[in-house]
């Protein structure tokens, strides 16, 4: 299985703050955007990575993640030069791919909570595709799925003027090889764009769609909009000054992992001494946890 990451696109709903910065390199309370979708993919175990963003962005996504090497894991950088798409990834990261499976998590969507680990190692043994749906009080910003009186999937729509279900589909994806085929005969949308939603219909179609659904112990966090933004600092400073835990520091998945040993933790951790993160980092050793 291998781990597409999407950071591309210009930001523009961010405006002015991602008039000179990628949005997937803000802040979210303590650490870049980036690294949540990324530790997302380093706890289901994906260790190959491809990074894909836009021809002005990368440079500094290479500064902070560089080859991941550092993590026990290997990052490529891909360039989608113009945003045209979701679902654009796929052909984009074909060679990169090859015949293997993969997961694709959107570079803005964060995720936290009990059981999503062992959502993603089962999503990566099921066969077809594997979404994931969550309520929420706005799911016309959206793809949402629509379910019949059983709860059988019927089909799903992009952003759907007020919406009769509040099931939006979440930015992480799992696909068998297959995807890439899906989407080199895709037509472009209205909007100009190749719809992950229609990638997602093409398998709920052949019934090789598989929905699960994100309960309340799982937070699914936006950053689309310049409040859901500070909510979501808001909220990651609230669990780790509460817990004295670290929500999605790569270190720390990748000691966890034993993708790292507790040198390579300890010696990295000295980059961060002037911050509270490096202590931190060491002591995890010392708590063993
Ligand atoms: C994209 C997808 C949408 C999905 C959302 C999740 O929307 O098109 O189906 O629900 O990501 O974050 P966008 O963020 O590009 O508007």
């Amino acid at each position: 299985m291998k781990g597409i990451i999407l950071a591309g696109g210009l930001g523009t709903r961010l405006y002015p703050i991602t008039l000179g910065i990628s949005k997937h390199l803000l802040p979210i309370y303590n650490k870049p955007m980036i690294y949540y979708p990324l530790v997302t993919l380093m706890q289901a175990g994906i260790r190959d990575i491809a990074l894909i963003t836009t021809p002005e962005d990368y440079p500094l996504f290479n500064k902070i993640l560089g080859d991941g090497q550092q993590w026990g894991i290997n990052i490529q950088y891909l360039i989608q030069p113009n945003p045209e798409g979701i679902a654009q990834a796929f052909i984009i990261a074909k060679d990169f791919l090859q015949n293997d499976k993969c997961c694709l998590i959107l570079g803005d969507n964060i995720f936290f909570g009990e059981g999503l680990e062992q959502q993603m190692i089962q999503a990566q043994e099921a066969p077809g595709a594997t979404i994931f749906a969550y309520h929420v009080s706005d799911p016309e910003r959206y793809g949402v799925i629509f379910l019949d009186d059983n709860k059988v999937p019927l089909y799903i729509k992009e952003k759907p003027a007020n919406p009769n279900s509040s099931l939006a589909i979440t930015g992480l994806y799992f696909y068998d090889n297959d995807v890439i085929s899906f989407a080199e005969n895709l037509k472009p949308s209205a909007r100009g764009e190749l719809e992950i939603t229609d990638i997602n219909n093409i398998y709920l179609k052949a019934k090789r769609l598989n929905v699960n659904i994100f309960g309340r112990g799982i937070a699914w966090l936006d950053t689309g909009t310049h409040q859901s933004l500070l909510e979501a600092s808001q909220f990651v400073h609230a669990l780790e000054t509460r817990q004295g835990v670290k929500i999605c520091a790569p270190e720390e998945t990748a000691w966890q992992k034993g993708w790292i040993t507790d040198d390579q933790l300890i010696q990295q951790s000295k980059y961060f001494d002037k911050s509270d993160y490096g202590p931190y980092l060491r002591s995890l050793i010392k708590q063993d946890r």
